[in-house]
């Protein structure tokens, strides 16, 4: 079968069909297995992988270094672009993109501006992953965050979700509600009215069958969910930092509140969590954001194989 994910770019996560996310949760799961045993591959022996962040990250930075590293391939990284990067001296997210082309053979990029990754994408030949571009997307944590359900409850289809927090600006739940319109599960969107999803993304929901339920009541909405996935208010996307100080705190995911309402229930972040998960959750079994972390790096080792058509039913013995 001819591998559909060659040479592509992933940017948005609409980019992918679900067959395509199948595939990348397929030869995920395999990566998992297969590292149990040899935590150590060489599929991507020939080839540089460069990180390029504009903004902080520790998890998906260095998880997909991770996984080029457990690949066999090499890494080039600039973990603070905005500062120690040309873009100081004012070049442009093409140029410099065009410039690590000739170094590289797939470019992971973060920037604070929604667009930045198509820009990058469209200024080169060789694949740009979007490891989040702003208040936009960032398809790679929706497709781990995807393997995760999966993982922590067995299945997508006829799931009951929640996403919580901050659904303005937070691209992991921009990505990830759109994800989840691949699959038939009851969405419930949980955030304060001043940062409930974007009417745009509602708008695509709805139109692809996938009604969500919208609320600003947590508590409320927790009974009726499998998998709850919290989001951080995003501080540094507020224009006006006493807005910010009104709606920080504005859900706190404890102990007590689980146990009254839905002691079943998956909690799932993307990571870094400020206050909105207390510590005294973490110790509960559906605490599932550590390991939803760990995950990344399974999916991302299936992501840079297939984007760079490493022919995988050659390998798998
Ligand atoms: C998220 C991000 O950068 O969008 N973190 C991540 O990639 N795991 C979430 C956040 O910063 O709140």
């Amino acid at each position: 079968m001819p591998n559909p994910l060659a040479g592509r770019d992933i940017v948005a996560i609409n980019d992918l069909s679900q067959a395509e996310i199948r595939l990348i949760l397929t030869h995920a799961a395999r990566f998992e297995h297969w590292c149990q045993e040899e935590p150590k591959l060489d599929l991507l022996r020939d080839y540089i992988l460069a990180t390029l962040f504009y903004e902080p990250s520790t998890r998906t930075r260095l998880s997909f270094e991770t996984a080029m590293h457990r690949l066999g391939g090499d890494v080039i990284s600039v973990a603070d672009a905005r500062l120690t990067s040309s873009a100081v001296k004012g070049e442009s997210i093409a140029d410099t993109a065009r410039t690590i082309a000739t170094y590289a053979d797939v470019i992971v990029q973060r920037h604070p501006q929604p667009g930045s990754a198509r820009q990058a994408a469209d200024a080169i030949d060789i694949p740009v992953i979007n490891a989040g571009d702003g208040a936009g997307e960032h398809p790679t944590q929706a497709l781990l965050d995807l393997y995760t359900v999966q993982r922590e409850r067995g299945q997508l289809d006829g799931l009951r979700i929640g996403l919580a927090g901050d659904l303005k600006h937070g691209r992991t739940v921009h990505s990830l509600a759109r994800a989840l319109a691949h699959w038939d599960v009851a969405l419930t969107l949980i955030s304060p009215p001043a940062l409930a999803m974007p009417a745009e993304i509602t708008g695509e929901l709805r139109q692809r069958g996938l009604a969500p339920q919208e609320t600003a009541d947590l508590e409320a909405a927790m009974p009726a969910c499998d998998v709850l996935y919290v989001t951080r208010i995003q501080r540094e996307r507020f224009a006006d930092p006493a807005e910010y100080e009104r709606l920080r705190g504005s859900y706190v995911v404890n102990r007590a509140l689980i146990e009254r309402t839905n002691p079943d229930i998956t909690v799932m972040h993307p990571l870094p969590r400020v206050d909105e998960i207390a510590t005294d959750v973490d110790a509960l079994p559906g605490a599932a954001y550590f390991r939803q972390a760990a995950n990344g790096v399974w999916v991302r080792m299936a992501l840079l194989t297939l984007v760079m058509d490493k022919q995988l039913q050659e390998i798998w013995r």
